[in-house]
């Protein structure tokens, strides 16, 4: 398998967000991930195209998916990786963001993957490190490699998302996941309604991307053909304070249930995760076929190795 070019096809050497990313770049990761996907499911699932590149994970904030999908991917792609934890580190001692980047870049490593509750952590990590940076989340800010797993996702059910209905649902105001995706599903030529409650839908997010956005408050008028339903996790961690008025009431103005998959035979159900089962899905829905959840984290990991692979500027044999 060979994939054209040095990693040509971008036009960043970093991967802070994806409001500046184009369609073509956009496209250029899908269509490595997919060819990634196929290493994942051979017997051996390695391929060398990354030997000899030092990978450190830094996560300031906690993390299943995310973590353990570029620790995976970048083992696939046989990197040397270093995985750093805030609990149990230096920064527990005062120790500030450069300072620990800069120290970890002294043991020379090539790339960082960063999450930090912080908006524009990974940004500022750009001034302080010559290695080359991937956003893994950063606070509300964005979390780009979750929406091009998404939007590659679709891809399998959708080829073409130009005109494809996508419904965000739920918590907009303090999702990364959400600004990312509008970002990724603009740029291809979705369109993209948001619901949720007044308060977690905040004013002027219809000017993010050109042509605006629909924003409904009812979750009927979202979902009228609607081909994906994109549910957002509530972040009450992030919150502060009280924005609806139970988790309950949340669910029976916002939740899909099997009765909405019932009403909507070809709507097809993502979640970033991690879902709260019974607020944002009902529990049959998680497990219902049309729920794509578990494949999002599988492509998460053919993802990852792509942006990896295309940041890295290596060519791939395998
Ligand atoms: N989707 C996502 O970012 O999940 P984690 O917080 O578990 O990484």
């Amino acid at each position: 398998m060979t994939l054209e070019g040095n990693g040509s096809g971008l036009q960043h050497r970093h991967l802070l967000g994806l409001e500046t990313w184009s369609a073509d770049e956009i496209k250029t990761v899908h269509a490595a991930a997919r060819q990634f996907r196929e290493v994942l499911d051979r017997p051996i699932r390695q391929v060398p195209s990354l030997r000899g590149v030092t990978v450190v994970n830094l996560f300031f904030e906690a993390s299943t998916r995310t973590r353990v999908s570029f620790e995976l991917a970048e083992k696939r792609l046989s990197a040397d990786t270093v995985n750093f934890a805030a609990s149990g580190s230096s920064v527990s001692k005062g120790e500030t963001l450069k300072d620990t980047a800069q120290n970890i870049e002294a043991m020379k490593i090539d790339m960082v993957v960063v999450r930090h509750r912080s908006p524009g952590a990974p940004q500022f990590l750009t001034r302080c490190v010559d290695a080359t940076v991937i956003n893994a989340g950063d606070g509300a800010h964005e979390h780009p490699t979750q929406a091009l797993l998404d939007t590659l996702t679709i891809t399998e059910y959708h080829p073409d998302l130009t005109g494809l209905r996508v419904s965000i649902l739920g918590d907009i105001m303090f999702s990364r996941v959400a600004r990312s995706n509008i970002y990724a599903l603009a740029a291809l030529g979705a369109e993209i309604t948001l619901c949720g409650p007044r308060t977690l839908i905040p004013p002027g997010i219809n000017e993010m991307v050109p042509g605006g956005l629909r924003i409904t408050h009812r979750l009927d008028e979202a979902l009228e053909g609607c081909d994906v339903a994109m549910a957002l996790r509530i972040q009450l961690e992030r919150q502060g304070r009280q924005l609806f008025p139970s988790v309950r009431e949340y669910h029976n103005q916002f939740g899909i249930t099997r009765a909405h998959l019932d009403q909507h035979p070809d709507m097809l159900v993502m979640h970033p995760g991690p879902v709260n089962r019974g607020v944002e899905l009902a529990s049959d829905v998680v497990d219902h076929e049309r729920a794509v959840i578990l494949s999002q984290v599988t492509n998460g990991v053919a993802v990852r190795m792509a942006v990896l692979y295309l940041l890295s500027g290596r060519s791939l044999t395998a």
